[in-house]
């Protein structure tokens, strides 16, 4: 007959036995029922003899020790960081230090980085004695009861060739269907939910009642390990010794961890895992590239932040969730308002993003966005990442809607929006300052005035220094408030005086254009000016005169008169006429310079050399043709210039159109 010691022994050597075969080998060879009926005699065994109860006995995997506060314990290896690489480049630069400091090539342990809260584990003859968190990397807290309910994590090593004290560590984590069940049954409960698996074991892992840390199935891979009294020679060996003694080391089989020669199989580890990550039941950021050699690793030491025989490759994350700490408002050049949200910063797609674009109120009502709260963040097509939802579960009782402003950041006028329109606006477009400045650089641009040497920067300059408020005030520039401006020098300067002198000849159809009003843009003025000839005719138009212009309907009609009825407009055409700005179709310009084109429908395409394609397009119309923008059965003919599209010259084939070259076009119409 066996003593009560001797059976509490012995059942827990099987069930240590078969915890390993289940939890690290996948291997189990009882049923779950025959497992519990095991644990369940041992139970009934330590309740009649509770002397006889074990610290590392297998009924701890159920918790029940209760926790008052975790007790600080200092670190006897401390637990540095990893350096981090964004881009193979950054890995390239990685190895070449290392080359560089080793005097030799060197070989590498890729493995994946797990997604979870390190853990330092303490054994001490084969049995687990303290498990500490990071902390501060120099003393972390002891929770070695809650880890004691983590089933991969052996309480009672098998047999090997270990020392007699050693610590290993890991990474303990939450698997992804662990994560589902507890938010499935969090939600039936009708309790918040849990923003990702990293948060919640981190959280679970400092609970302080254990058995419900037992509840939530944590899992934990063991990726270290040091000792002072024996070293192991290499990291990937070590990592195999490490499995036979009975730790959960990733399935080197399923290329979970490698031993790479050179960096281009570094490279290859990581791209494979790049994508095939999203198929594994746990959550990865990234590969931890490691020297292989121990002494080596030695030789190369440790920063007094990260070891310098190691690093992170972060994969380039899709979505991340941060905090959103304000929103401010961002006014266009047209007066448009874009809320912005300032965001906690953070890594996405190998950039640090610090803001996000969040469109108009509609946006920021549908995500019911409030201060403070927890946002995920998306990088799309588009440069600017958007933020694309909220996790609710995460915020504050306390937390404040996000108010969209009533008045203008920049002028304090109060904002407008037009009915069906997203939009808020300023509607101080003349002093508004991104507004006027805007107005500027539309003035100056090429299909505009045309005013070459002066840049969106120069504008602002002028602008910020009350030299330039409006267009009119460019042609009374003195050269002194000219060489007053940054990187203005006397060719500069020059080239500056001549552009702005040669503006004052722009035709009138562009310079109507390069008011800025609003809805006129090239082709209205075109025809606006075809029909009225002057500024004053125009401005003295009714509604129902303007809208009698081809293609010129109300919205354009009601602009112009609100444009024409404001004295500050008013004052500014006069001021533009006495600088000697064309307001009015010149006699010349008036008629076409031949009729060679009549009724012809031409289109226009490619990169040309004598002249821009909008010249070609107004050569077209002077010699009577009308330009239109694609190929149909009605063209008349094409010009092409260089680079034009192959689907284009495809279709102008198919429907036997003429292909004309910039010179034979120029020749038919006898330039
Ligand atoms: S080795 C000196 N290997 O990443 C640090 N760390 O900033 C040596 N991590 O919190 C760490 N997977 O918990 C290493 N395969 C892996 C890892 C890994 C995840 C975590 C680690 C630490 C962080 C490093």
């Amino acid at each position: 007959m066996k003593t009560a010691k001797e059976l509490i022994d012995s059942i827990s050597e099987e069930l240590h036995h078969h915890n390993y075969l289940y939890y690290i080998k996948n291997e189990p060879i009882i049923s779950d029922f025959e497992f519990d009926q095991l644990l369940k005699r041992l139970e009934k065994l330590e309740e009649e003899n509770p002397s006889l109860v074990h610290a590392n006995s297998p009924t701890k995997r159920v918790g029940g020790d209760l926790t008052e506060k975790f007790e600080a314990v200092a670190h006897e290896f401390p637990m540095l960081s990893l350096s981090n690489a964004y881009n193979l480049e950054e890995l390239e630069a990685f190895n070449e230090r290392v080359e560089k400091l080793l005097e030799k090539p060197s070989s590498y342990t890729c493995e994946l980085k797990y997604d979870g809260v390190a853990i330092s584990l303490r054994y001490e003859n084969g049995e687990l004695v303290r498990a500490i968190t990071r902390g501060d990397g120099s003393k972390g807290e002891d929770v070695t009861a809650n880890v004691r309910t983590i089933r991969s994590i052996p309480l009672k090593l098998n047999k090997g060739n270990y020392p007699a004290s050693f610590e290993v560590r890991g990474e303990v984590f939450m698997p992804l269907p662990a994560f589902e069940e507890l938010n499935k049954s969090r939600e039936e409960q009708g309790l918040d939910l849990y923003a990702n698996p990293r948060n919640t074991t981190s959280g679970t892992i400092k609970l302080l009642d254990s058995k419900e840390v037992a509840k939530r199935k944590l899992d934990c891979f063991i990726y270290a390990y040091y000792s002072k009294e024996s070293r192991q020679q290499n990291q990937f060996e070590g990592l195999g010794h490490l499995e036979n003694w009975g730790f959960k080391v990733p399935d080197v089989e399923q290329k979970m961890f490698q031993l790479s020669g050179n960096m281009k199989e570094v490279f290859s580890f990581i791209e494979y895992w790049d994508e095939k990550r999203k198929a594994l039941p746990f959550e990865t950021d990234g590969v931890v590239i490691k020297v292989n050699d121990f002494s080596d690793q030695e030789i190369l030491g440790n920063t007094s932040k990260s070891p310098r025989w190691a690093i992170a490759y972060k994969f380039q994350a899709e979505q991340v969730s941060t905090l959103l700490n304000e929103v401010t408002y961002q006014v266009g050049r047209t007066g448009a308002i874009t809320p912005v949200a300032n965001l906690e910063p953070v890594q996405l797609a190998g950039t640090t993003v610090k803001r996000a674009s969040l469109h108009n109120q509609d946006q920021i009502e549908k995500l019911d966005l409030h201060l403070g709260d927890t946002v995920y963040v998306e990088k799309g097509g588009e440069i600017i990442p958007k933020i694309v939802g909220v996790n609710i579960a995460l915020r504050k009782a306390t937390a404040k809607p996000v108010e969209f402003i009533a008045n203008c950041p920049e002028c304090g006028t109060p904002l407008q929006r037009n009915e069906g329109e997203v939009q808020h606006f300023c509607p101080n477009d003349l002093q508004c300052p991104p507004q006027a400045t805007g107005k500027l650089v539309h003035f100056i641009a090429r299909k505009a005035m045309n005013i070459d040497g002066l840049g969106t920067e120069t504008i602002d300059e002028m602008y910020s220094k009350k030299m330039v408020l409006t267009p009119s005030d460019l042609y009374s520039l003195s050269e002194e408030q000219l060489y007053s401006l940054e990187r203005m020098a006397e060719k500069s300067v020059k080239n500056l005086q001549h552009s702005i002198e040669e503006s004052k000849k722009t035709p009138f159809e562009r310079v109507l254009f390069a008011l800025g009003i609003r809805h006129v843009g090239e082709n209205a003025a075109k025809k606006l000016v075809k029909h009225f000839k002057s500024i004053e005719a125009l401005a003295s138009a009714t509604q129902e005169q303007i809208v009698e212009v081809e293609e010129i309907g109300n919205k354009i009609a009601d602009s112009l008169i609100s444009y024409f009825s404001d004295p500050l407009n008013q004052r500014e055409i006069q001021r533009l006429q006495q600088a000697g700005v064309t307001m009015t179709k010149e006699e010349s310009e008036q008629d076409a310079i031949s009729d060679v084109l009549l009724g012809q429908k031409v289109v226009v395409s490619g990169v040309f050399h004598e002249y821009s394609r909008d010249e070609i397009k107004a050569l077209i119309e002077k010699n009577g043709g009308a330009v239109v923008g694609s190929i149909s059965k009605k063209t008349s003919f094409l010009v092409a210039g260089d680079n034009m599209g192959p689907s284009k010259k495809e279709k102008a084939d198919g429907l036997g159109i003429k292909i004309l070259s910039e010179k034979e076009f120029l020749e038919l119409i006898a330039l």
